[in-house]
Formats: C-alpha cells, structure tokens, sequence
C-alpha cells in the first residue's frame, strides 16, 4: 500500500514536470511548427505531378522511382525535405522544390501526406 502511492506520487510529480517542459518548449517556440493538413491542400500542387494525387501512381513510372509518400511518418517526410533542402539528400528535382519549402510548408505537407492512407 505505502509503495503504492509513493509510485502514484512519483508518476504525478513526472508528470508534472514532462508538462512543465513542454510548456517551457512552447514558449521558447521554436520546434513547436504544427502541421496543418488542411493548409496543405494550397500546397500539394506541387507534389501531385510525382507524388500522384493518392499517393499510389506515379505519373512517370517509367522514367523514374517515384516513392509513395501517402501514408509516409509525418517526421520522416519533414526530414526527408530538411534533408534535400540541406543536400544531405541528394535529388535533382526533389532538392530544388524542397528549397522552395519554409519549415511550415513542410510540416503543412507532412500532415496531409500522413493523413492519407
Ligand atoms: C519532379 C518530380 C517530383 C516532384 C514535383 C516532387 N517529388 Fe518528391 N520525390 C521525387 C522522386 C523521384 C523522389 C525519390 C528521390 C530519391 O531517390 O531520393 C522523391 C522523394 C520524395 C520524398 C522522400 C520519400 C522517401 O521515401 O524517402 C519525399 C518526402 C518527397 N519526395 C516529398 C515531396 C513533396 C512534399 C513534394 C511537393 C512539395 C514533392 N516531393 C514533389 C519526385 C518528385
């Protein structure tokens, strides 16, 4: 009984402070970009050409690989962008349209593609 709630006091005080944090993290503001699907809908135009509208067909199967990205982790895609947009990942046409991209198109973009089944 007494291990009992000096285990439900602990978890009160975790959780206390893991709210505390991402309070403080908010306020800071900065990693905190939300995506927001519905604002990516503006967006997608530039991705449907490749991407397909579903995700599902490519539009140049034959000419290359076109990987499906409906359904992708919304934190993968984010990195995946980061990642051409940076040149760690190297894509003539993906890193030229990720640099167009601001870290909230991304995370906008992120959102909608996980979203879709
Ligand atoms: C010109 C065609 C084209 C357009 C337009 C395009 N993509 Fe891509 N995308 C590709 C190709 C091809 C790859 C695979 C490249 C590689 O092998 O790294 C890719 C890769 C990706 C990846 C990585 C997927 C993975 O499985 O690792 C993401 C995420 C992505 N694109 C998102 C987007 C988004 C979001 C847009 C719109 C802003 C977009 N792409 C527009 C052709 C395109």
């Amino acid at each position: 009984m007494k291990l009992r709630s000096t285990l439900t006091r602990a978890f009160a005080v975790l959780a206390a402070t893991t709210s505390l944090v991402s309070y403080a993290q908010g306020q800071a503001g900065d990693n905190t970009i939300k995506g927001d699907a519905q604002a990516a809908r503006s967006k997608i135009s530039m991705c449907i050409g490749c991407h397909g509208i579903e995700g599902y067909k490519a539009s140049f199967p034959e000419i290359y690989h076109v990987p499906k990205i409906a359904g992708q982790n919304a934190e993968y895609i984010v990195t995946a962008l980061k990642d051409y947009a940076s040149g760690a990942r190297t894509f003539p046409s993906m890193e030229a349209i990720a640099q167009t991209l601001s870290e909230q198109d991304m995370a906008d973009l992120a959102a909608y593609y996980s979203s879709l089944k």
